[in-house]
């Protein structure tokens, strides 16, 4: 006999129970409190799993209490949710979606991995693999934004960083794909509210980023909070026990999500703990966190047989055994049995400044003065940086800033006069970022007088969005509209310009402020080293290139607004009444999926696809040509969209498929090639089977999805 086995010979019911329960410790609080001390149930052998413990003195004090003290000695798994990092925080995952790059994407989950389990810890509550198309939610700023086809390759690179090439190395960590499936479409945007979406939707656009992430090998997965069409995911058996485990053949680790268990009663679904528990069990969920309802409900519900314990022992078979691919049975104190040295956290820290500056977007930069706005010019000798973000570090950390709480991150102000150390840079809030209070309004303005160019700071709070963060009105909160409006019109008089720093964890409903602002950057929450970046990337140190994987919308009553729509039986047409639109808004986003200005000027030369006609097994080549006619070396990222044009099931707008990048000196040309296996080119039919259709597809290629922007070319399938 295996271990495994030889273990589960000799466990009793509580012991098996508590390899099937997980309780959190007091370090971090994400959810409600209801714990009290574990210590004696893990001696008991009755608590085989923990989450929300830091430091590795603390996690191999618990271990020993399982190893040395419990009679079978079974190692306990510890998890933290480490969404973007540990203690060095990285730009949250919606502004590294942005980034449009693997390689990164997986670097940054390496080094949360390392540093996390360098605490001892072996697992994490990542990556979040939930498509936002609704700016409301606040989730969205833990995930990848609106597209499936960028959620799968995210998914995929974050499962490789977390989890290394070997899971039981001492700086792996097991990987969560979460919050399975549909999260993002809670109704109107209001957290943990009921999704009802169409079996087409959940296929095309939400099951894809789990596919992926489990052909990467993802060891757990975490049901969401919410009902799916009336049936909550944590008692999900057609899409839990039927199509992970049965069609995907998921064999890890399903654990509850915080207390969602106990909450099939509130749903309405479970009359009682028990029968809550039994429905989760029957869905395929391993572990039950924070609702003790396995180890209060299985017993009753074995002894009326309404489960077997052969149920019971397969989810004990995968908790074991993800232990043992952990190593935590060979060694449980192999993860944190060594500091980390100077040198990699500072490595690391700059790695945090690189990621953040490639993340930051820029959204607008006009002509001021016969140059762009940005970068500033090198002369800038006085600076005003104004508003409630610009000197608040703790902010820039975002919603979710982990064991990161207590580590310092950069402001913008703090940033800026380390990057500009001869010049003059005056500072005021002049508002809070909520509230009413325009007291401090007009010494802000005043700060205006005698600087060359006044960066504006504004935006939300961090904890504005995240869980449980929903906002109803996703605009400039507070009094902060009136500052810009009043900075700006000083600014005007006085003939210099203003650089808006937006900070969010979604896309703020901005109109006026992007007309209006001479330059415009999205800085989402970019972690510790923001204002190092975002003053690499005023200065022009750094030439931009993120670009927005979500789309901003003009006016909130347009959410939501991406561009994979599908078309109407009667498009848009100015001249004619009858067609799809608003009376009082364009039916286009502010800026579109993909956008992204850099520093250089992009001409996109002639689309040249390569063959016209594609087999099933055959390979698209797609070409262009970059010219960069600006100044500075810049970035390009290129996005590849498909468009079938007549297909039984309508089809989005555009779908993407493929991005590369290319960067270019001034007055530097270079071709980018794509290429996209024709396989890639199957579409879901009547009855949702993937299907080669033979005929006509346009291949897109442009700066990002807005459509007059791209290049296209029919090709036959054949
Ligand atoms: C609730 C959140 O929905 C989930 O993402 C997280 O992993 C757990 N709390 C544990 O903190």
């Amino acid at each position: 006999m295996n271990r495994v086995d030889t273990l589960m010979a000799r466990m009793t019911l509580p012991e098996k129970l508590g390899q099937l329960t997980m309780t959190a410790s007091g370090y971090t609080v994400t959810g409600p409190v209801i714990a009290g001390d574990s210590t004696q149930s893990i001696i008991d052998g009755t608590l085989g799993n923990l989450l929300n413990m830091v430091g590795a003195g603390p996690v191999h004090e618990m271990q020993k209490l399982a190893v040395e003290q419990s009679r079978l000695g079974i190692p306990l798994l510890i998890g933290l949710d480490i969404i973007h990092g540990h203690r060095t925080l990285f730009p949250i995952p919606l502004a590294e979606a942005g980034l449009f790059d693997e390689r990164l994407w997986e670097r940054t989950a390496r080094e949360a991995a390392r540093e996390g389990a360098a605490e001892g810890l072996a697992m994490t509550f990542a990556p979040m693999l939930d498509v936002s198309r609704d700016p409301r939610w606040g989730r969205t700023a833990e995930g990848p934004g609106e597209d499936p086809w960028l959620n799968g390759r995210i998914a995929a690179a974050k499962v490789r960083g977390f989890q290394g090439t070997d899971l039981s190395a001492a700086d792996a960590m097991a990987a969560c794909a979460k919050h399975f499936v549909a999260y993002g479409c809670v109704n109107a945007g209001r957290e943990y509210a009921e999704v009802d979406i169409s079996e087409r939707s959940l296929h095309e656009v939400h099951l894809p980023g789990f596919a992926a992430a489990i052909r990467a090998g993802v060891a757990t997965l975490m049901p969401a909070f919410h009902d799916l069409n009336g049936v909550p995911m944590t008692a999900h058996i057609p899409l839990m026990r039927d199509w992970l485990r049965g069609k995907m053949g998921f064999d890890g680790v399903i654990v509850s999500d915080y207390n969602a268990i106990a909450e099939l009663i509130k749903h309405g679904v479970a009359a009682d703990l028990t029968d809550a528990a039994v429905l989760a069990l029957k869905a395929g969920v391993d572990i039950d966190m924070m609702s003790d309802a396995y180890r209060k409900g299985l017993p009753v519900a074995l002894e009326q047989g309404r489960v077997t314990i052969e149920e019971i022992d397969a989810s004990v078979r995968r908790v074991l055994l993800l232990k043992e691919r952990l190593g935590l049975f060979d060694d449980p104190y192999r993860r944190g049995a060594k500091a980390e040295d100077a040198e990699i956290i500072s490595q690391r820290r700059a790695l945090s400044r690189e990621v953040a500056a490639k993340a930051l977007v820029l959204l607008t930069n006009k002509p001021a003065t016969g140059r762009d706005t940005l970068p500033l010019p090198a002369a800038t000798q006085r600076l005003a940086v104004i508003g409630p973000l610009a000197d608040a570090a703790t902010e820039m950390k975002g919603p979710w800033w982990g064991a990161g709480e207590h580590e310092p991150a950069v402001s913008v102000l703090a940033g800026l006069r380390e990057a500009l150390p001869g010049a003059t840079v005056h500072h005021a809030a002049g508002v809070a970022i909520d509230g009413a209070d325009e007291g401090g309004l007009a010494a802000a303005v005043a700060l205006c007088d005698g600087v060359d160019a006044v960066v504006l700071c504004l935006g939300e709070r961090a904890t504005m969005s995240g869980e449980a963060a929903s906002r109803a009105t996703p605009t400039l909160p507070g009094r902060q509209q009136a500052l810009a409006d009043a900075v700006i019109a000083r600014a005007r008089a006085l003939g210099i310009p203003v650089i808006a720093i937006l900070f969010s964890g979604r896309p703020l409903v901005v109109p006026e402020l992007a007309e209006r602002a001479d330059a415009l950057l999205a800085a989402w929450f970019l972690g510790r080293e923001a204002g190092h970046a975002i003053a690499d990337v005023l200065t022009g140190r750094v030439s931009p290139s993120g670009r927005t994987p979500m789309s901003w919308p003009r006016a909130t009553g347009q959410i939501p607004v991406f561009f994979g729509q599908r078309p109407t039986g009667r498009p848009i047409h100015a001249a004619d009444y009858y067609t799809s639109k608003y009376q009082d808004v364009d039916n286009t986003p502010l800026f579109a999926f993909g956008h992204g200005l850099t520093y250089g000027r992009m001409r996109y030369g002639a689309l040249q696809v390569e063959p016209q006609r594609l087999h099933a097994q055959g390979e698209l080549q797609v070409s262009v040509t970059l010219h960069n006619d600006g100044v500075h070396e810049a970035e390009e990222t290129a996005f590849l969209f498909v468009r079938r044009k007549v297909s039984r099931v309508t089809r989005p707008l555009l779908e993407l498929k493929g991005y590369g990048k290319l960067r270019l000196a001034p007055g530097e040309s270079g071709v980018l090639t794509l290429r996209l296996a024709a396989d890639e080119l199957r579409w879901l039919d009547e009855d949702l089977q993937p299907v080669f259709e033979t005929g006509e597809v346009e291949v897109c290629v442009g700066p990002s999805a807005e459509v007059t922007g791209l290049q296209r070319q029919t090709i036959e399938l054949s």
